[in-house]
């Protein structure tokens, strides 16, 4: 049902501050500042390595979650897609946890990922939405995103719980590693507990991005960028700006515009800049007004990003789970205005059963 709203995508764009609630209280104790025993078999002082496998938005949560582990959990995390993963000559460690993430549990080159590691890793954790799918019954754990029935083809509530679970992972591991004491945990899991609210407050960023992407909507091309953790933010993006709204996009790391893309700057190019606060912000910015000084369209999306899209303020660690939901009504609103059709995009298959 789609309750009020005109599209599934739409409305699963607007669940997000609940179903990202329903989650936290799986797997936070917001009042004690501390995590719950969730995942109480997987114990991360026996494991120095994981690798996070899946396809298409699913990969760019394990994206950015390899550097929640390595930075919160100090372990090493390698990410790899799916289709690569199972058929390419893969060195495993013997105390490597394997994890695949998938919303519907059933992607055909995941499941086989997951199946080819048995026996060869210390263990193999799936992080799913649907608790009864074929990945949720193979893997030896399980993490339930909880998000509820995801109906758009373009995955947006299911992306944001991926984040969540993943994030909520490398904390686990952070107290089991002895990488993370008390005050710095109660710190962290205040920043998860501000996630429903920071969320809500981007949703009502909805008619401002929907100026945008009236200005996008006419090219052919666009490209977003991005640092750290919003480099795979830029690559979501892009991927459900062609999804949905068939413009053809591409996200870049924000240093990586000079070594080649740059080349393709002229003024039908709009370059979407996920201008976060931080150290590298500098860079980010230079980047952008290279862009510029060769006649390209820049908009800014950040804290301070004037006469672009001006975002919440919210911990640099939660950042990305609001670059997320900007890209979700960025691409809806391009979609809405191109008339495409949002829910059922041509070509696609909401499940990828086959290979
Ligand atoms: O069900 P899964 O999470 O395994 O699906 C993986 C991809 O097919 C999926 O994320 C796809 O990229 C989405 N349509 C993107 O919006």
């Amino acid at each position: 049902d789609k309750g009020p709203y005109r599209h599934f995508m739409l409305k699963e764009i607007h669940d997000q501050p609940q179903s990202i609630a329903r989650l936290l209280a799986s797997v936070a104790d917001t009042h004690a500042m501390t995590m719950k025993p969730f995942l109480p078999d997987l114990d991360f002082s026996k494991i120095d390595k994981v690798t996070l496998v899946a396809c298409g938005t699913a990969y760019y949560a394990c994206h950015v979650a390899k550097t929640w582990f390595e930075e919160i959990a100090g372990i090493s995390a390698e990410i790899d897609i799916a289709s690569e993963y199972r058929y390419r000559k893969r060195i495993h460690a013997p105390r490597e946890l394997v994890i695949v993430v998938s919303q519907s549990g059933e992607t055909a080159d995941t499941l086989a990922a997951l199946k080819d590691v048995r026996g060869h890793v210390a263990a193999r954790l799936g992080v799913v939405n649907v608790a009864t799918s074929s990945i949720a019954r193979e893997a030896d754990h399980v993490v339930d995103i909880e998000v509820g029935p995801e109906i758009g083809v373009a995955s947006t509530k299911a992306f944001t719980g991926q984040m969540l679970a993943l994030l909520s992972v490398a904390l686990k591991a952070g107290v089991e590693r002895g990488q993370i004491d008390k005050a710095h945990l109660a710190s962290l899991v205040q920043d998860l507990a501000s996630l429903p609210r920071i969320m809500s407050e981007t949703i009502a960023l909805e008619g401002r991005v929907s100026e945008v992407a009236q200005e996008i909507a006419p090219a052919r091309d666009a490209i977003f960028i991005g640092r750290g953790l919003q480099y795979p933010m830029a690559l979501e993006a892009a991927l459900k700006l062609k999804e949905i709204s068939y413009i053809h996009a591409d996200g870049y790391a924000a240093g990586e515009l000079k070594h080649g893309p740059i080349a393709l700057i002229d003024r039908d190019m709009p370059v979407i800049v996920f201008d976060s606060a931080g150290p590298l912000q500098g860079k980010t910015r230079s980047n952008a007004a290279e862009v510029a000084a060769r006649g390209g369209r820049v908009w800014h999306v950040g804290h301070d990003a004037k006469g672009g899209i001006q975002t919440p303020e919210c911990p640099d660690r939660v950042l990305p789970f609001v670059y997320a939901v900007v890209a979700q009504m960025l691409a809806y609103h391009v979609a809405l205005a191109k008339g495409t059709d949002v829910d059922q995009p041509r070509n696609l298959a909401k499940s990828v059963t086959v290979e």
